[in-house]
């Protein structure tokens, strides 16, 4: 077995049915945890004579789904658990449950999330030799196999139902490894290395007062959680103290977002400037807290911080740099003559006149325009889904 460590973060559905193996499935589960993995078992109701329920709630540490419906509170759980899983295994997979599901059969609820689930399913198969080679049954999971099921064959050796022969659920590692190359498959940004600023810089007048906006963050947060999700070693630069399973620097000012920018970007595949950086700090700071005085007025003079975006993008060294430009009117064209007074290779434009989109909604619209004034619209969305499609879109042209 050669499995290394996979990310966390991926929620394995593990469908658990009627046969002798089943009881193999709690060291599974514990193979999975290992892993990282939160594993969330899906029973059909044969699969507790062979295993029980309080076995595998244990083990996986989450309640054990399965055909019970609770009246009061009732939720269609067939779609949420489908929504939530990364992948399916089926194991051990019964001819009975094999046959269902390629004829599309939706009778319980391991067979209604299968027939939900739009993303990759691993079938591992165990029964006796004569039902293994029973022509239907080889029929429907050739069926399975050619609507891209991954159906990890049993194997020979002595059945629990006292033959020899074919049928023999597989080891745990090859359905353990099967899992874990399939999801680490579905990470395209695997080898690659982004940082990511977020929030709006804190540009201090005194020890008790600063300077701000009102950037939520959201966005920027939303694109290093994806990142890390599609496989890239992320670093999120931001303003808000957050726990993360990735590397979080905090910075408060643009000069420290700059310093912290500048040393992380040296072995980054790319940067992207998603924080709001306040354009002016004050001149001086005062080192004691600012008196209140006789005036009605006083006056703070401002001096421009460093432009981070503009700075970085003056040696990029292969870098790819990505700027977000927030404008409340004339929206593309001033993101198209951002882009080249910035010096980056993408903009990020979106119209923050918008009530519906933008700073602390949990919405955003947004264009994505090239060095080439290119531009790609992405409609509005939740912020999680906009930036999945920006990270595709960057690294996928
Ligand atoms: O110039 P403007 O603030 O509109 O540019 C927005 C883009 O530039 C954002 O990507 C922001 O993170 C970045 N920026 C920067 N340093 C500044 C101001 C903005 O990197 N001082």
């Amino acid at each position: 077995m050669n499995t290394k460590t996979a990310k966390l973060n991926k929620t394995v559905l593990l469908g658990i049915t009627g046969g002798i193996a089943a009881y193999k499935m709690s060291e599974l589960i514990r193979m999975y945890k290992k892993q990282r993995f939160n594993v969330k078992v899906i029973a059909t109701p044969n699969a507790f004579n062979f295993v029980t329920e309080l076995t595998l709630a244990t083990l996986s540490d989450n309640k054990v789904y399965s055909d019970n419906f609770d009246i009061k509170e009732y939720s269609p759980e067939h779609i949420s658990l489908a929504d939530e899983g990364d992948i399916l295994v089926i194991a051990p997979a019964s001819a009975n449950t094999i046959s269902k599901i390629a004829d599309g059969i939706c009778d319980n609820l391991l067979t209604s999330v299968t027939c939900a689930f739009n993303k990759p399913i691993i079938i591992a198969p165990a029964m006796n030799t004569n039902m293994w080679e029973n022509k239907f049954i080889q029929a429907n999971l050739k069926k399975l196999k050619s609507n891209g099921f991954n159906v990890l064959e049993p194997e020979s050796g002595f059945l629990a139902c006292g033959t020899e022969g074919k049928g023999r659920l597989c080891s745990l590692e090859k359905i353990l490894d099967k899992t874990v190359e399939i999801l680490e498959h579905n990470q395209p940004l695997k080898d690659k290395k982004i940082v990511i600023t977020a929030g709006g810089t804190i540009e201090k007048l005194d020890p008790v007062r600063y300077i701000s906006n009102f950037s939520s963050g959201k966005m920027g947060t939303a694109l290093a959680d994806n990142a890390y999700m599609m496989g890239a070693e992320v670093e999120l630069i931001s303003t808000f103290d957050i726990e993360r399973p990735y590397k979080v620097t905090k910075v408060l000012s643009a000069e420290d977002m700059l310093t912290a920018v500048e040393g992380s970007k040296k072995n980054s595949d790319c940067v992207i400037m998603s924080a709001a950086v306040a354009d002016y700090r004050a001149e001086n700071y005062a080192e004691q807290k600012m008196k209140k005085t006789n005036d009605d007025k006083i006056t703070i003079s401002f001096v421009k911080n460093p432009d981070i975006l503009k700075t970085i993008s003056e040696n990029k060294d292969g870098v790819k740099i990505v700027g977000f430009c927030a404008e409340s009117e004339n929206l593309l064209d001033n993101a198209k003559t951002k882009i080249k007074t910035k010096g980056c290779d993408y903009i990020i434009a979106n119209d923050i006149s918008r009530k519906d989109i933008g700073f602390s909604s949990d919405e955003n619209e947004v264009y994505i325009i090239d060095r080439d004034l290119k531009t790609k619209h992405l409609k509005k969305a939740a912020k999680d889904k906009i930036a999945k499609q920006i990270l595709e879109y960057i690294f996928g042209e």
